[in-house]
């Protein structure tokens, strides 16, 4: 191997780094920015910075005719919060978050750990970006496993042997499928739900939310399926009673399934409907 002689004069080279000022300064390799995120367009939503100009015009173009895009993502995220509360305060120390998203705060593990100081989290996404910041800044966090699964696969996600080096799978768990199952069809949603309920221990319990098409105009159910369609996540609108059958055979905590505004919560409607439950299983 040969070595290049040291030139005093490229120590003085002035380097202009005004270039990572920018929130757009370092892309990893395996984040596709030709097209939107559903991760990063919730980053966008919820005020976060993690985003790129294809999703932020995404944003745009469902704010066209959804002007309060943001609002739901934020009420969205309140409804997560107050279930993980709601939780730990229930004893529950073990979180599994499906679609985790970019991190945010306060972040699941956060709140867990108020109740429950010892509570751990394994957070689960299939974003490439999602997984660079989870392993970044929630993974050195106490308590918490990050990793990369489809959050179809309850098998592959409940055997991975990191997840059971990290949760006692007798022991009840809480599964947090918050503003996912819209990425996922009808039909697979209900079998996949069915399936974690059956291979999570008894006591444990299963918080969804998902958006709900009753009393949405069929324009903005076709303008949210075209925006997203564009992504690498379409998106599936449900009436009220496909929701409901999301948690048959399941015992829904207080309030029951409601808007996610109204859970332990007494804010106004949105302009779309998002319900959101949690149920105990077994
Ligand atoms: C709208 S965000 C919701 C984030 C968080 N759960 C919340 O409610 O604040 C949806 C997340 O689900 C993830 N996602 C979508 N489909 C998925 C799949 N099949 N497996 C794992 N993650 C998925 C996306 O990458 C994104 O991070």
């Amino acid at each position: 191997m040969t070595t290049q002689p040291h030139d005093p004069q490229a120590d003085s080279i002035e380097v202009d780094w005004s270039w990572t000022d920018s929130d757009e300064d370092w892309i990893p390799p395996e984040i596709d920015t030709s097209r939107p995120s559903a991760a990063r367009m919730y980053d966008y939503a919820i005020g976060g910075k993690d985003n790129y100009e294809v999703d932020r015009r995404a944003v745009h173009e469902v704010g066209q005719i959804l002007p309060d895009f943001q609002a739901c993502a934020h009420a969205n995220r309140g409804f997560l919060v107050r279930a993980v509360e709601a939780l730990a305060t229930l004893g529950v120390d073990q979180f599994i978050d499906l679609g985790s998203g970019i991190p945010t705060s306060p972040n699941v593990h956060e709140v867990a750990q108020k109740a429950q100081p010892s509570a751990k989290v394994v957070y689960v996404d299939n974003d490439p970006i999602v997984m660079t910041y989870n392993r970044a800044l929630r993974e050195p966090q106490p308590g918490v496993l990050s990793l990369d699964h489809d959050m179809r696969r309850p098998h592959a996600i409940l055997d991975d042997p990191r997840l059971r080096a990290h949760l006692d799978l007798d022991r009840p768990v809480a599964l947090l499928l918050v503003a996912v199952l819209h990425f996922v069809r009808r039909e697979m949603a209900v079998k996949v739900v069915e399936q974690y309920a059956r291979l999570l221990p008894a006591g444990s319990y299963i918080a969804i939310s998902v958006v709900c098409s009753d009393g949405m105009q069929p324009a903005l159910v076709e303008r949210l399926e075209q925006v997203y369609e564009a992504s690498a996540t379409p998106f599936v609108a449900r009436t009220g009673a496909q929701v409901e059958q999301l948690f048959d055979g399941k015992q829904l905590i207080e309030p029951g399934l409601t808007d996610v505004t109204r859970w332990r919560s007494d804010q106004g409607p949105l302009p779309i409907r998002i319900l959101g439950g949690v149920a105990r299983i077994g």
